[in-house]
């Protein structure tokens, strides 16, 4: 019997040791009490704040995530890009230019269905990459030429909510959901749009609580108050995993229900 529904976890920004305990004592249990198809997790924070390595990709693995996204982050370890190069797990943002290592999407086999994964990364006080709306164009376009079957869920990692809006209602009824990360901040304006795409601004971090999204908080009151960059450090202590679970119609592929978890 094909099942008239879809899961799939999403889970924000990992950031750092506390933030991967974390998803390891938590997301497993969730994930197996929500009846995931699939879990998303982005990991471009999960090496003490900066970047992913090797060990925090197998971390998440074993905590059940089957596809980590990344952003702006994932490029500050020094072997980044041979990680990215060989890493069929890892993804980095589709619309950084083309010479650089890495895959943008991959489809993914889930439990029952089959998941295109894009990762996209925003342009407002971020760098001016190629255009993410003209790179998710190609990349669905792609996808529903050569794997029709496959439920398109996008990461969009940015920091304006107004492009992140854009981009979903610009996607709106060709992805099944369009979830943002990177500010850290989990958003309450879940809704699914029109033609059937759920949305949500953004996911929130999974990282330590006691913390300026996820850094050392009298480090962050310092750099507010001299202007000076003083060198951030990712906070140690009790931590929480947040995202959101989707549910498509596997019928219509459109989102039926949105619900925003935070995990402690
Ligand atoms: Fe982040
Ligand atoms: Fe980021």
């Amino acid at each position: 019997m094909i099942e008239k529904e879809a899961v799939v976890i999403f889970v924000g920004d990992v950031v750092g040791p506390s933030g991967l305990r974390a998803v390891f004592a938590h997301l497993p249990a969730f994930a197996k009490k929500k009846k995931a198809d699939i879990v998303i997790a982005n990991g471009e924070n999960a090496q003490r704040g900066f970047g992913i390595g090797k060990e925090e990709i197998e971390a998440l693995v074993s905590s059940g995530v089957d596809v980590i996204t990344s952003g702006n982050h994932v490029w500050e370890r020094k072997d980044a890009e041979e990680l990215l190069g060989s890493t069929s797990v890892l993804l980095r943002p589709a619309n950084y230019p083309a010479p650089l290592p890495g895959r943008g999407y991959g489809v993914f086999k889930g439990r029952n269905h089959s998941w295109a994964v894009i990762n996209l990364q925003g342009r407002e006080d971020l760098y001016p990459i190629d255009c993410p709306f003209r790179t998710a164009d190609e990349i669905i376009a792609r996808v529903k030429r050569e794997q029709p079957d496959a439920f398109i869920v996008i990461d969009f990692h940015a920091e304006a909510a107004e492009e992140k809006e854009a981009l979903a209602w610009h996607v709106d009824g060709r992805a099944s959901v369009l979830a943002g990360t990177h500010t850290h901040v989990q958003t309450a304006d879940e809704r699914i749009l029109p033609l059937g795409t759920g949305y949500l601004t953004d996911l929130g971090m999974s990282g330590p609580l006691d913390s300026v999204i996820g850094v050392k908080t009298d480090i962050c009151i310092q750099r507010s108050l001299t202007q000076i960059p003083i060198k951030m450090e990712t906070s140690e202590n009790e931590a929480s995993v947040c995202g959101a679970v989707f549910t498509i119609d596997t019928a219509t592929r459109k989102c039926l229900k949105i619900e925003r978890f935070e995990l402690k």
